[in-house]
């Protein structure tokens, strides 16, 4: 008798795209990150979200933040960034819980650093994780060895993380 109701799930699936906000928190060394960054914010403001991007922004930012997405490269031996380093440490003192906050992340590094490659991406990963945050796809590393232009590669990720994205909003929704 509801079944007319599916006819407007266009309609809902619209109203997802146009309401979500997502902050992008960025870690940088020489800048690879910033333009991975960039080139994701316009194509999800192409796909009608609005977007806010943090370099690499605040505890409050963090805490504020409806969808997150971390860009990080990996410094040093398999170390964050000095900027996101800070950030990244205010959150595993403070601890605040982010229950249920969808997230994803995405490391820039370099396989010839063995063990350490992505260690940035993967920390970050671990921790939103630890804070009861909800992965919406699992951690994107991009190797320097093998693509020298991520900042075109991202693009093909987006339609994944949106596609689980809407996945996890209706899950979350429907509890
Ligand atoms: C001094 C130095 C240390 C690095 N250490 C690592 C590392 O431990 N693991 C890794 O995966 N990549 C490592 N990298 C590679 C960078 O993460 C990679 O080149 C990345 O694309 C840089 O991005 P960015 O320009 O945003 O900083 C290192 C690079 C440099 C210059």
């Amino acid at each position: 008798m509801w079944d007319f109701l599916w006819l407007f799930y266009p309609l809902f699936e619209l109203k997802f795209i146009i309401m979500s906000n997502i902050s992008i928190f960025v870690g940088t060394v020489f800048g690879s990150s910033i333009d991975v960054a960039n080139a994701l914010k316009n194509e999800l403001e192409q796909q009608s979200f609005s977007v806010n991007y943090f370099e690499p922004g605040t505890l409050d930012d963090f805490i504020q933040a409806e969808n997150i997405i971390v860009c990080t490269s990996t410094t040093g031996s398999g170390d964050l960034p000095d900027e996101i380093a800070d950030l990244f440490y205010q959150l595993k003192e403070s601890f605040p819980l982010i229950t249920g906050i969808p997230y994803a992340v995405i490391g820039l590094g370099d396989s010839s650093y063995g063990e350490t490659f992505c260690g940035a991406g993967r920390q970050f990963d671990s921790l939103l994780e630890e804070l009861q945050g909800q992965r919406v796809v699992p951690l994107k590393c991009f190797d320097a060895i093998e693509t020298t232009q991520p900042e075109i590669d991202v693009l093909s990720w987006v339609p994944e993380y949106i596609k689980q994205l809407q996945k996890t909003k209706g899950a979350i929704s429907n509890c």
